[in-house]
């Protein structure tokens, strides 16, 4: 009993509950500024597997396109601010085009198209 007077007594449980409640209440006033939803692009990715869509992006594309669409090979167009629609894109990441290489050997189609739906939300 006597060795944990120290550490644990009255007094540091009070102080680490008072810690934890002000770290809550914190966390909560947050919560309030969240991106609205947008339907119409939900409604588009449905049936997209985004977290495999995310992987192989950055396994396969974030070398040249980098994390978040901003390029890391000076050749490659900025993907934040690309104008081409999901299948445009789909046509691109499977056939290529210019420099950059064709991947409909190394993915499969919904994988392609999940990685279209998925670098459109570059864009926001
Ligand atoms: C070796 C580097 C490289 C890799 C890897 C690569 N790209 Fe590209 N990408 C390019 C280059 C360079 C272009 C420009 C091609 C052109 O217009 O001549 C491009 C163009 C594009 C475009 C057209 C954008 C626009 O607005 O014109 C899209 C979309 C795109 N890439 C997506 C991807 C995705 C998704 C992957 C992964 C599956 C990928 N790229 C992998 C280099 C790369």
């Amino acid at each position: 009993m006597r060795h944990f007077e120290g550490l644990t007594g009255p007094k540091g449980l009070v102080f680490l509950g008072a810690s934890c409640l002000v770290f809550l209440l914190v966390q909560c006033g947050s919560s309030s500024d969240e991106d609205p939803p947008h339907p119409a692009k939900d409604m588009g990715a449905a049936g997209v597997d985004l977290a495999n869509a995310s992987r192989q992006y950055t396994m396969k594309c974030s070398v040249c396109h980098g994390e978040d669409g901003a390029p890391v090979l000076a050749s490659a167009p900025d993907l934040r601010t690309s104008t081409l629609s999901v299948e445009e894109c789909v046509a691109i990441i499977a056939y290529g085009k210019g420099t950059m290489p064709p991947h409909r050997d190394m993915l499969d189609m919904a994988t392609i198209r999940g990685i279209a739906v998925y670098i459109e939300k570059f864009r926001n």
